[in-house]
């Protein structure tokens, strides 16, 4: 009969001990077996280590030779390990960055340091540079963040209008001044690249990117992405030569970005970004090509392969698009790299994956997270000819180019330099200039804007009124931005408005809610719109006013003689309905920190000179709205592109 005792005694007694010895003993071995094969696979310890007057250390040799020197120098491992742009805060050891010779470092949206002041980002970044350069080769690493409107990532950072208030100015100079003053904040905190400018040319408003674009005219955007790429890169500071780049721009996401369809989100959360886009060849070329061919002749060093699919493949993998037309049609020089987690969206697994990238033409993967497996992945796939060894070279080559170009290996002592810069009185100035010129009018009923002298009375509302958080948008020190009037150095619309109204009273309710029995003030000004959001997180059905909102302006209205509506959006908003009802209608976009330059505006310091940099659509039926202006339900938008009164 069954016994439990018995049974127990099987289980007890000398014979568990040797099991448990023998599965001890195992485990010991697996972990040596695993320690040792890492140290033969990665280790450089036998390598000898370059003369101090090697080629590709002397500053003075032409970079083409520094070039070939270096990777001649390179083992497999090495070379892979350039290839690899990881997260900063996926570094599991510092010692890892020298250990697997990792190519770059970014700080995702909102990725900051313990500290985040400007002396905090130098602090970090010098220390992983630093970290870089105890490798055999001392290759420094590349450092990058999204500046999309200024080095937003840093608290008291100037914060310029978004992209798309950029292309409302329509002005190549002032767009390559608000890089070149980017480039000067960023440098000071150590970062030497950039993931900017956007070249995507928007045809859907829903999409949650639109503010990040210039416009949906592949001319404006080509001719303000390579004054936007030629002031990131082109400044010769002292002790600089003119074959030096600053820093290092990366035009994004070819290719193709902006024209995806509508519920084609690759990704379950989203609607439209990362989703299909489908147009045939001639389109994609005329259409989306074309500002890509501008930012390569202004010089860019890297760009951005998009998380977009063209037909069935992610164009990651689209080896025809990545090497063949860029490469060789564009003649690109410079290194192609995939967008967050984009290679591991090709399917087939992390292996097959990589694989199919590299092939492709991709040079440098933002992993960003797991770069172990991805450097072992590929030296496996180099090892077994699946990739060949030519590509490698060739990625490496073009990564150690923009390296040399950006001065990188010689830096002697790091200072912190230009730290006033940041957030400094020209910097602001300027982007207080960039704002007023980004204002587009779009309805002056009697001329009511620029405020007249007779008005003596103001009335403010609304949910942007007093909120620099708002103004600013996402990708300010939070990639989902953050609401609120918190931005340190920034000033909010409302601020401007008392700042610029001079003796003539101001009086502002978030809500309106003034005392109706008194006087009717002689304007009253509602400045409405977005709460920030970024990418995906943006789509959205309806992009229109909030229903708090519309009831502020209506409130409003009750308690002042003209109603002034100022947008702060980041796309066009459906405001058919209500449009009719105001006096004026501004779209302010995505201003940043210097809302006075709204107000600069609003009392005539200032012109308007703004124009629509794409079609104000009447209602959602006429999405998508393509380049040359046509709705989808052939009906006319309600503003075509361009417009703006003056
Ligand atoms: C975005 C890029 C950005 C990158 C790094 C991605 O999700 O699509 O525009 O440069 O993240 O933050
Ligand atoms: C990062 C962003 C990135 C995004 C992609 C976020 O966690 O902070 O930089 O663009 O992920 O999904």
């Amino acid at each position: 009969m069954f016994s439990f005792q018995k049974d127990q005694s099987l289980i007890s007694g000398p014979s568990i001990k040797a099991w448990l010895f023998v599965m001890l003993a195992g485990i010991v071995v697996v972990v040596l077996c695993v320690l040792v094969g890492k140290y033969f696979f990665f280790s450089k310890k036998t390598l000898p280590v370059p003369p101090m007057d090697a080629l590709y250390r002397q500053s003075t040799a032409p970079i083409a030779e520094r070039v070939e020197d270096l990777l001649s120098r390179m083992t497999l491992e090495e070379k892979i390990g350039q290839m690899a742009l990881v997260e900063k805060n996926s570094v599991v050891e510092k010692s890892d960055i020298a250990e697997y010779g990792i190519g770059a470092l970014l700080s995702g949206g909102g990725a900051k340091p313990a500290q985040n002041t400007i002396e905090g980002w130098y602090t970090m970044i010098i220390d992983f540079v630093g970290a870089s350069r105890q490798s055999r080769l001392s290759i420094p690493i590349l450092y990058g963040v999204d500046a999309n409107h200024g080095h937003s990532n840093v608290p008291g950072a100037t914060v310029f209008p978004h992209f798309i208030g950029l292309g409302a100015t329509g002005d190549v100079e002032l767009v390559e001044e608000v890089a070149r003053a980017t480039a000067r904040e960023l440098k000071a905190t150590g970062v030497n690249w950039s993931y900017s400018p956007t070249l995507d040319t928007p045809q859907d408003i829903r999409w949650g990117r639109v503010y990040e674009t210039f416009s949906d005219d592949p001319k404006l955007t080509g001719a303000l992405g390579a004054a936007y790429v030629r002031g990131l890169q082109k400044e010769y500071p002292e002790g600089t030569s003119s074959s030096s780049i600053f820093v290092l721009s990366t035009p994004k996401h070819y290719i193709g970005a902006g024209g995806m369809q509508w519920g084609s989100a690759s990704n379950e959360n989203f609607r439209i970004d990362q989703g299909t886009t489908p147009v045939d060849e001639t389109m994609l070329r005329e259409t989306y090509l074309l500002p890509f061919r501008e930012a390569v002749d202004a010089g860019a060093l890297s760009v951005m392969v998009g998380l977009n699919s063209w037909g069935d493949t992610k164009l990651a993998a689209n080896k025809y698009l990545v090497t063949d037309v860029l490469k060789g049609d564009l003649g690109f020089k410079g290194f192609a790299v995939s967008d967050w987690y984009g290679v591991y969206e090709i399917p087939g697994g992390d292996y097959r994956a990589a694989v199919t990238a590299i092939n492709a033409g991709i040079d440098m993967v933002m992993l960003p997270f797991d770069y172990e497996a991805f450097i072992k992945n590929v030296v496996r796939a180099v090892r077994k000819g699946e990739i060949a060894e030519g590509r490698i070279d060739d990625a490496v080559r073009r990564i150690l180019r923009a390296k040399f170009s950006l001065g990188l290996f010689d830096v002697k002592d790091a200072k912190l330099l230009m730290s006033d810069m940041v957030g400094g009185e020209a910097h602001r100035q300027l982007a207080r200039e960039a704002v007023a010129a980004s204002l587009v009018l779009l309805k002056n009923k009697d001329s009511v804007v620029p405020l007249s002298q007779g008005v003596r009375h103001i009335r403010v509302a609304g949910s942007a009124a007093d909120n620099v958080g708002r103004q600013s948008g996402a990708w300010t020190v939070e990639w989902q931005g953050i609401d609120g009037n918190w931005l340190p150095g920034g000033t909010s619309i409302l601020a401007g408005i008392r700042n610029s109204a001079g003796s003539a009273e101001v009086e502002y309710d978030l809500e309106a809610r003034f005392s109706s029995s008194s006087k009717k003030a002689h304007v009253g000004i509602a400045v409405v719109g977005e709460v920030p959001y970024a990418e995906g997180w943006g789509d959205t059905e309806n992009p229109e006013l909030s229903t708090a909102d519309k009831e502020t302006i209506a409130r409003l209205k009750e308690v002042s003689e003209k109603v002034v509506v100022v947008i702060v959006s980041g796309r066009p908003l459906i405001i058919t309905d209500e449009i009719p009802s105001w006096d004026a209608a501004v779209a302010a976009w995505l201003p940043g920190s210097e809302g006075a330059g709204v107000a600069d505006v609003l009392f005539g310091d200032k012109a308007f000179r703004g124009k629509l940099p794409l079609p104000w659509p009447a209602r959602i039926s006429q999405l998508p709205i393509s380049p040359s202006g046509k709705t989808q339900d052939g009906s006319v938008s309600l503003f075509p592109r361009s417009f703006g009164l003056k």
